[in-house]
């Protein structure tokens, strides 16, 4: 199955699509995470792209194409993918389009997670990331066994640069402005589907699951 989850900063894609890698061994494909890694490695992608991330801008959709088009290709993706932070904008989009024709390979379903900014502040600033595996935390709703620590792997939990306050108001408008558009386009291709974001994560899985019209034990 391929997948495109839509929402904004902190809405869960990021959580659901690791879910959905563990559960259905779907490639995930977090452009945030591929670039924050380009950045710790001070890669030339790294090197472009830092200055956008910091502010919370966007990276120029040439190099994000430019990236997707190769992560697309590789062996893994032939099983389905989900895609978690891309597309962005209107260009992406249709990059993405073009390309998933080309390989064969169209989008089954496109998922937008609803979250109301209120929550999504509290999210994004208590969220805490295993600098190790990626795996995802949050010191209120979904803490780890001991503070600072992965539970899966012991690595150490961080804070994202950009999970400071104006940079979080930054990246909603943003938001608003490049990538809610893109709602109504994938509405309009009969491709969207909406699950409200609210809730426990566990709750909102469920929703995501049935959306996305799979079967799960939810265990
Ligand atoms: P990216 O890493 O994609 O960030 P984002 O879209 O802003 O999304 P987040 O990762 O912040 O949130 P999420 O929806 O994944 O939420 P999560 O599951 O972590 O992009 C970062 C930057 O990279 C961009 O600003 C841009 O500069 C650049 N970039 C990336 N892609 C790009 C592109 N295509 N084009 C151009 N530039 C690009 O959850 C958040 C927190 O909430 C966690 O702590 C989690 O544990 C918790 N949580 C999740 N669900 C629940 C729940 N139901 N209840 C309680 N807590 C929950």
């Amino acid at each position: 199955m391929r997948v495109v989850l839509l929402g904004a900063p902190g809405a869960g894609k990021g959580t659901h699509a690791k879910y959905l890698q563990e559960r259905y061994g779907f490639a995930q494909i977090s452009t945030g995470d591929i670039l924050r890694a380009a950045v710790r490695e001070q890669s030339p992608l790294g090197q472009k792209a830092s200055a956008y991330m910091s502010k919370g801008k966007l990276v120029p959709d040439d190099v994000m194409l430019d990236l997707i088009r190769e992560r697309l290709t590789e062996a893994d993706c032939r099983a389905g993918f989900v895609l978690d932070g891309f597309p962005r904008t209107s260009v992406q989009a249709e990059g993405l389009r073009r390309l998933t024709e080309a390989l064969g390979q169209p989008l089954d379903r496109v998922v937008l997670i609803s979250v109301p900014r209120s929550l999504i502040i509290e999210r994004l600033s208590g969220r805490r990331q295993c600098r190790r595996c990626g795996s995802l935390y949050h010191v209120r709703f979904r803490p780890p066994r001991a503070a600072g620590v992965c539970d899966r792997c012991g690595g150490e939990l961080y804070q994202r640069d950009d999970d400071r306050e104006e940079t979080i108001a930054a990246r909603l408008d943003v938001y608003e402005r490049e990538t809610a558009p893109l709602i109504q386009c994938y509405r309009r291709q009969g491709l969207l589907a909406e699950v409200d974001g609210a809730g426990s994560v566990e709750a909102v899985r469920g929703r995501v699951v049935d959306a996305l019209g799979l079967g799960d034990d939810r265990s």
